[in-house]
Formats: structure tokens, C-alpha cells, sequence
């Protein structure tokens, strides 16, 4: 898989991919990132890729040229299967979207920013428009990183153990079961006793009963998709 991220503000998206399960699927050769950055791609005195918007109102916008000019060059390069937008109007993310992204080729990102882009970027190149929820971050690059985040250890190969990003919450659309680690007791609390009787399936009974006790208290709608 390869994903190029649009963004003025590459540097604030280097940390995600440097550490633990990112950085060792890039150095696995499961996924390669590219940064970049949207001032590369304008003819404008200071490197500009934003300006007012028409009609008047408060904030930036992030002009069509940049914006065309660098998915241009990358189409030319090779196919893509979704050219993403990352903006709190777009659908919010949820498991079964990352499922199916980690499943495609190619993809690119791209970051909003100030008021966002202008709307014939999101009319003439955007196939997706994903939201990380509903509420208002400074720019898309954060969005961004928890959405290769929840793609890249879905590749399969990434996870040492890949079931077990299959028992992960909102997989099957439950929430995980609660987990225990050494010591078996603590300050008098206890770890459940099936969880040390060895009987794998009683054990297993017992996460199914958990999982499903939890979503109905803690997130019923869940259990109405
Ligand atoms: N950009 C700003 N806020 C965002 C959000 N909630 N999701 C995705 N991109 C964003």
C-alpha cells in the first residue's frame, strides 16, 4: 500500500510514522508514506496556497492550483484508488471504513486547513471525505495520522499476532472484553477466576459474555446496526 499525504504543515505529521507499529510497517516494506508539502507546488511570491474567500467572511482558504498541481503530479505517477479529504463535514470514521481501506492500493490524503479548501478541489478530485468526529481540529493532519493509524495495522503482516486485531472493540461491532496481566491479585483486587482455570472454553464463553454486556451498557447503538 502507499499513501501521500497534501499538507502545509508536514512537519506536524512526522512523529505518527516514526515509532512503534508505523514505523516498523514501513521498514517491513507493508506500506510506504509520503509527505507533501503544498507550498512545493505553488508559482506565488512566499510560497502562498491560501487566500480569502470570495463573498467576504472570517478565515483562509486553501486555493484549487497548489492543490491541482501536486494530485496531478501524483496521478501521473500511478493510479489511486481514493483521494481522501479529511474535514468535519465529511462521514465519521468507523471501523468497517478502515477495513476496506486497508484493503486498497493507493491513496492519497489530503489535509484541510483555516477554512478549508476550495470547493471545487472537493467537487473535481475527492472520492472520500471522513471526519475523525464532531468537533473542530486545527487543520486535517491530526485527523489524518489517526486514519493511517487505524488502516496500517489492519494490513495484513503488520500485527505480529494478526487475530488480534480481529478481537479488536468494534470488530463484529462489539466492544473488547475487560483484560488482565500479572499479578493475579493486587491490593486484594482479584482477576476473574475462569481467566486462571486453564478452561480456554469456558474462557472464551466468558469474553463473549463480557463483550456483549459491556456494548449493551456502554454503547447500545452498536448492537441496532
Ligand atoms: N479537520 C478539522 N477537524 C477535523 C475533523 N474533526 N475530522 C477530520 N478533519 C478535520
Amino acid at each position: 500500500m502507499r499513501i501521500d499525504i497534501i499538507t502545509v504543515l508536514p512537519e506536524l505529521l512526522k512523529s505518527p510514522f516514526e515509532a512503534s507499529i508505523l514505523k516498523r510497517a514501513i521498514e517491513k516494506g507493508l506500506v510506504e508514506v509520503h509527505m507533501h508539502n503544498l507550498r512545493d507546488y505553488t508559482d506565488l511570491s512566499y510560497n502562498q496556497v491560501d487566500d480569502y474567500q470570495f463573498g467576504g467572511g472570517a478565515g483562509m482558504v486553501l486555493m484549487i492550483e497548489p492543490i491541482d498541481k501536486c494530485i496531478s503530479s501524483l496521478k501521473a505517477e500511478r493510479d489511486y484508488d481514493e483521494i481522501i479529504y479529511m474535514t468535519p463535514d465529511g462521514v465519521t470514521l468507523n471501523q468497517k471504513i478502515a477495513n476496506s481501506l486497508s484493503l486498497v492500493g493507493n491513496i492519497i490524503i489530503l489535509c484541510g486547513h483555516y477554512k478549508g479548501v476550495d470547493q471545487r478541489v472537493r467537487d473535481a478530485y475527492i472520492t472520500k471525505e471522513i471526519s475523525v468526529g464532531d468537533y473542530v481540529l486545527s487543520g486535517g493532519e491530526l485527523a489524518a495520522a489517526i486514519l493511517c493509524d487505524s488502516i496500517i495495522r489492519l494490513i495484513p503482516g503488520v500485527l505480529s499476532n494478526e487475530t488480534s486485531a480481529l478481537t479488536d472493540t468494534f470488530q463484529d461491532n462489539l466492544l473488547a472484553p475487560p483484560v488482565y496481566t500479572r499479578p493475579s491479585e493486587y491490593k486484594g483486587l482479584k482477576v476473574p477466576d475462569v481467566l486462571l482455570s486453564g478452561n480456554f472454553p469456558k474462557i472464551e464463553e466468558w469474553r463473549e459474555n463480557k463483550a456483549y454486556e459491556r456494548t449493551k451498557t456502554l454503547r447500545p447503538d452498536l448492537l441496532n446496526e
